[in-house]
């Protein structure tokens, strides 16, 4: 599998043929200005709930591949009055087979609401499953012991957490979370965005290394095989 970071928690999965967009947040990242949005051209956007920094290009970039948003009941009502037609609707719990493999949506400790304010449902995770292999992207979450539950059915090959701290895991919690879910791989999300959740680099990437476990951390455009 594929995996290119598009800053933040925005990243796009290659797998059995199709791309697979997490959490659209490029435009307004200045971190990611090099990034040409209009370029990307996804199969699938999977959205883990309603927060400015996560779906703020979603209506863009889905209208001009028409690629099929995935998320919660309300992300999808919200979807439709924007427009798109392409949305599938699923809650926290829910497993889907799409044509590149299984989706399954995971509890996530977080808040979401739309950027007017409005509900936007639970926030959640995604596991994804195909015949190239399996990953976890736990969404912007605490650290939770609901995590435990995903290896008792998915064999991981590696996992994408937040490791900004602020609003979510830093990593040294990100590395427990590995722990709980039996990855020794994790891509870090979710820092150095914004002044709140500016992190040392060296400093995370030895949390995990101290346990055995190795940290990657992107460069904005950057891709990586898993
Ligand atoms: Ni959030
Ligand atoms: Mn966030």
């Amino acid at each position: 599998m594929k995996v290119t970071y598009y800053g933040h928690s925005c990243f796009m999965v290659e797998a059995m043929g199709k791309k697979l967009l997490f959490d659209p947040f490029i435009s307004p990242n200045p971190l990611a200005s090099h990034i040409k949005v209009d370029e990307i051209k996804p199969d699938y956007i999977l959205v883990s709930h309603g927060h400015e920094d996560h779906l703020a290009d979603l209506v863009a970039i889905a209208k001009q591949s028409n690629a099929m948003v995935v998320g919660v009941w309300e992300i999808y009502v919200w979807a439709t009055k924007q427009g798109l037609t392409n949305v599938h609707p699923m809650n926290t719990g829910g497993r889907k087979t799409f044509d590149f493999g299984t989706v399954q949506l995971t509890s996530a400790v977080h808040s979401s609401s739309f950027p007017d304010g409005s509900y936007a449902g639970n926030p959640v995770g995604f596991v994804v499953e195909t015949q190239e292999g399996n990953f976890y992207y736990s969404g912007d979450t605490a650290l939770t012991m609901d995590m435990q539950l995903i290896p008792k059915r998915t064999t991981l090959n590696f996992a994408l957490f937040p490791i900004g701290s602020n609003f979510t895991m830093d990593a040294h919690d990100a590395s427990i979370a590995a722990d709980f879910v039996l990855v020794n791989k994790v891509i870090g999300l979710h820092y150095d965005t914004f002044g709140f959740i500016q992190i040392n680099h060296d400093e995370a990437k030895k949390t995990f290394s101290s346990s055995g476990k190795e940290l990657i951390l992107l460069k904005i455009g950057e891709s990586i095989d898993l």
